[in-house]
């Protein structure tokens, strides 16, 4: 089942075929095999000029993901009881999944007439960005954060910030050996989507639950507690383009404005890219300096960048990191 085809461009426009070939071989060699059962479904059934082919023909960017689109369709069904004889089969759902060689095909055709019962819901999948709005990135924002100056309070900004959940990051779960030190305080937490998700309303939830892969059922706990989180914890996501949202950013004196973004850049057509890029250079000149030392010592943190100190542009307010 194994593809060694070179990964595609994400602005790359295949065949949907191998868009959902390519999906389905990253999720079994991830450990998940039914959710490659799905895109192994709805791959053939493509290929066969099946009942689906008419939604699932022609070429797509490859960097918008159609197979995880197709993924959500049939969580999502499953999810809101509406497809019973797949949902038996998914472990995040509470299933059983197949094993057989004859489990594994009754398993397919029930994925495609489920997906064959309700188009709509299909197409309106196909045409959503994925929404996988995942709380185990939360872990690398605290390792960066860990290293921020814990004396300034940070204001934290997210772009492609979906249901805003790791704008919450201090109030997640971290991996204690990359961080650094204390997390310091956040002030505020703002973010933006071009579709924000709201994780205190079923239809959200839904959204962001349908994304999570069928056999994965650690990421769907850890998402289902971070949603609890942002009940407690509130954090504003704007409906606004990531570019526009970085031309209002600014930064302010004695904080510290740190502005993060993951699972977003595929999804970008350059323009944006290159609006970003322009957006961040302005917000860093309007910065202070740090300075970074790097040491080759054969110790642990041999070759590593660390930020000893920080001030501002003239040489002005010059302070120690703490934690460096
Ligand atoms: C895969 S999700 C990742 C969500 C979140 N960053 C995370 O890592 O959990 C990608 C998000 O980027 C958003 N997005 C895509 N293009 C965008 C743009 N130009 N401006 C703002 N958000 C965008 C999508 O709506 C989607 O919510």
């Amino acid at each position: 089942m194994v593809n060694d085809a070179p990964r595609p461009q994400d602005d790359a426009l295949v065949p949907m075929v191998t868009a959902l070939r390519w999906q389905r071989d990253v999720v079994a060699a991830a450990g998940s095999p039914v959710a490659a059962e799905i895109l192994q479904a709805a791959g053939d059934d493509a290929l066969q000029g099946g009942v689906l082919a008419a939604e699932l023909s022609g070429d797509v960017r490859f960097g918008d993901f159609p197979g995880l689109r197709v993924m959500s369709a049939v969580h999502r069904l499953a999810l809101e009881r509406q497809a019973p004889r797949v949902a038996m089969r998914l472990p995040t759902l509470g299933g059983t999944a197949p094993v057989t060689a004859g489990d594994r095909a009754a398993f397919r055709r029930e994925v495609i007439s489920a997906l064959a019962a309700d188009l709509p819901a299909l197409r309106a999948s196909l045409g959503h960005t994925p929404q996988t709005n995942d709380p185990g990135r939360a872990a690398l924002l605290r390792c960066a954060l860990s290293r921020e100056d814990p004396s300034r309070r940070v204001r934290l900004r997210e772009i492609g910030a979906s249901a805003g959940l790791n704008l919450r990051a201090d109030a997640l779960p971290g991996k204690p050996e990359i961080e650094a030190g204390p997390l310091p305080v956040i002030l505020d937490r703002l973010g933006c989507d071009l579709s924000p998700v709201d994780p205190a309303a079923t239809e959200g939830r839904a959204l962001l639950s349908s994304y999570i892969w069928v056999d994965d059922v650690e990421r769907f706990t850890r998402l289902g507690a971070a949603m609890k989180v942002a009940q407690r914890i509130s954090a504003t996501v704007l409906d606004m383009d990531a570019v526009e949202f970085c031309q209002r950013l600014d930064v302010i004196d004695g904080t510290t404005t740190v502005l993060w973004h993951s699972a977003m850049w595929a999804y970008l057509p350059e323009e944006t890219r290159a609006g970003l890029r322009g957006e961040i250079a302005r917000l860093g000149a309007m910065a202070t300096f740090g300075l970074v030392v790097t040491r080759w010592d054969g110790s642990p943190a041999d070759g590593q960048p660390r930020l000893i100190a920080c001030g501002g542009s003239h040489g002005t307010d010059i302070r120690l990191i703490p934690s460096a």
